[in-house]
């Protein structure tokens, strides 16, 4: 896929697979065209030429909702919760959210029915949970760190039941211990079948938990193989750790 900025090339040529049920990294130096190409998976851009296919249907051009309706998610460099909501309230909206401004009157409608609001309300209950956030439901979220609040897109896509998962820099300001949650809780919902591309700075997580990585340098593709591979890459060594061994 192919996606230029005036006279900038952001994503120049793109072209790889992510196995479904993979826990696979994108990495590459800042500027390398990384959260593009999730905006570009994601709907949030269309692509000047090229096409993604997910799970057999083509995405190209499709809109961020519909993108979501074939049950693939994607959390934000810059968590965007609504800061004056609770914890639980931003859960609750975000299906309605998800779904876009053209569906909402129908859900609403269809939210009105106590039992679907039951529902709703154990979903995020459990989602909760699962994030660690159960204790945080009735704070604001703008009230939670940074790393609570990296939880807190996760959880917001864990509500409707995503396919696949599209995290951008979920590491970067997290403390180490919401950090291991964090990393933990993937690993779960990966065991359990969900596909998770993830953008990562640091290394030693993506060694750790990534079983495939692919490498953007200057809105290219530059290489991709499993974590050893990468690893002794010298071409990586020199685009993204500057020459140092890591
Ligand atoms: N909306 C935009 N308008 C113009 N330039 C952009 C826009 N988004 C990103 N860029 C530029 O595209 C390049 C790739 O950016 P980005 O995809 O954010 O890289 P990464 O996530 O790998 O750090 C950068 O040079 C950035 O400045
Ligand atoms: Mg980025």
């Amino acid at each position: 896929m192919h996606k230029a900025y005036g006279s900038l090339r952001a994503v120049d040529g793109v072209d790889f697979d992510v196995q479904a049920g993979s826990l696979t990294a994108l990495i590459g130096p800042n500027g390398a065209g990384k959260t593009t190409t999730f905006d570009l998976i994601a709907g949030a851009q269309t692509c000047d030429r090229g096409d993604i296919v997910f799970d057999g249907h083509s995405l190209r051009g499709l809109p961020s909702f519909k993108v979501f309706h074939h049950g693939l998610a994607r959390t934000f460099q810059v968590p965007r919760p609504f800061a004056q909501m609770t914890v639980l309230e931003n859960l609750l909206i975000a299906p309605i959210n998800q779904l876009g401004e053209h569906f909402q009157a129908n859900w609403w409608a269809f939210s009105r029915v106590r039992e679907q609001e039951r529902a709703l309300h154990e979903r995020a209950r459990s989602v909760l949970e699962l994030c660690a956030l159960a204790d945080k439901a009735a704070l604001l979220a703008g009230q939670l760190s940074g790393g609570q609040q990296k939880l807190l897109e996760l959880a917001r896509v864990l509500m409707v039941d995503p396919k696949m998962i599209l995290l951008d820099e979920p590491a970067a300001g997290v403390n180490p211990t919401l950090l291991d949650t964090l990393m933990d809780r993937v690993q779960l919902l990966n065991a359990r079948g969900i596909t998770f591309l993830l953008i990562e700075h640091n290394m030693d997580l993506v060694m750790r938990v990534c079983s495939h990585v692919i490498v953007m340098a200057q809105g290219r593709l530059l290489a991709q193989g499993t974590p050893e591979q990468i690893q002794e890459d010298p071409r990586v060594l020199d685009a993204y750790l500057g020459g140092v061994p890591v």
